[in-house]
């Protein structure tokens, strides 16, 4: 057996920084206070990961570009087949399911993140009211999605005995030593920085004009 790189580092940190704030922006809700101040940051720095996510598809490492894992649909079927026969064969990145599982991740933490923005200040009274009715459904679904994603880690790791959470975290898997898979190419460090950066600058535009003290949308549509 040998041990190959497959997960570049700027993508696991996304990784980590995006579920954690995520998660914590699920469970930390309020419409006013410290409480309200957290959740919105924490939403503020997963639209920025998000929008470092769609530009690392295209210039990141070699299994995290979205031409590496935007598989077809012969391909999302047959794997489909062989899940339902409980054996589906382990991939060095995205299987072709998992990889619509993450852009459908990416799409709806976009929308709950973009929709919250929006409500945060940066709409007005009546488009706000209508943010917060887009933002509520996208957190639930993305709710519901971040457990399906959870779920099925779980059960491809049980099934194909790959600990692909071990390799989200330190970025490589073992395969055989005969197999033709080498270490991935591209992810350099340097490169997410400089994308980082204007994203930073975009971070900081944001913060400067949403609310960050209480929802500015919520006083229109409190009716529960
Ligand atoms: C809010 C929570 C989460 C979100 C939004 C999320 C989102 C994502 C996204 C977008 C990817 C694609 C990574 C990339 O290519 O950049 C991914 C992959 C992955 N996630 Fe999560 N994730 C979450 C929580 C978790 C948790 C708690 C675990 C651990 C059980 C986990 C395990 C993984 C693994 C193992 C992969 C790689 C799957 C593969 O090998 O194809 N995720 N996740
Ligand atoms: C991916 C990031 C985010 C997620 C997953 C998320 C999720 C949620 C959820 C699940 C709710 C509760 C909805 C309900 O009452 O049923 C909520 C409420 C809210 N969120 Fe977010 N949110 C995110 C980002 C943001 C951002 C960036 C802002 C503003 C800058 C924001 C502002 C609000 C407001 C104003 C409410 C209503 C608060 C209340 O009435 O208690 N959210 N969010």
């Amino acid at each position: 057996m040998k041990s190959i790189n497959v997960w570049d580092l700027p993508t696991r940190a996304f990784h980590w920084s995006l579920a954690g704030s995520i998660i914590l922006a699920l469970i930390i809700i309020g419409d006013s206070g410290p409480i309200y101040t957290i959740h919105a940051i924490l939403g503020i720095v997963a639209l920025l990961l998000v929008l470092f996510r769609l530009v690392w598809g295209f210039v990141g490492g070699e299994h995290s570009r979205f031409t590496a894992f935007v598989a077809g649909w012969p391909a999302v079927r047959q794997y489909s087949l062989q899940l339902l026969r409980l054996a589906p064969p382990a991939h060095i990145g995205h299987n072709p399911l998992g990889g619509w599982a993450v852009l459908i991740l990416l799409g709806l933490s976009f929308l709950a993140a973009g929709t919250g923005v929006l409500v945060g200040g940066l709409a007005g009274a009546t488009t706000a009211r209508l943010m917060l009715g887009i933002h509520e459904l996208a957190g639930s679904l993305l709710q519901f999605m971040v457990f399906i994603h959870v779920a099925a880690v779980l059960v491809d790791w049980f099934l194909t005995r790959d600990n692909i959470v071990a390799a989200m975290w330190h970025g490589r898997k073992t395969v055989a030593e005969t197999s033709a898979a080498i270490n991935a190419r591209g992810g350099n460090v340097i490169l997410a920085l400089v994308v980082a950066l204007p994203l930073l600058v975009l971070g900081g535009l944001i913060v400067s004009q949403v609310d960050l003290g209480s929802a500015p949308g919520r006083s229109t549509s409190q009716s529960e």
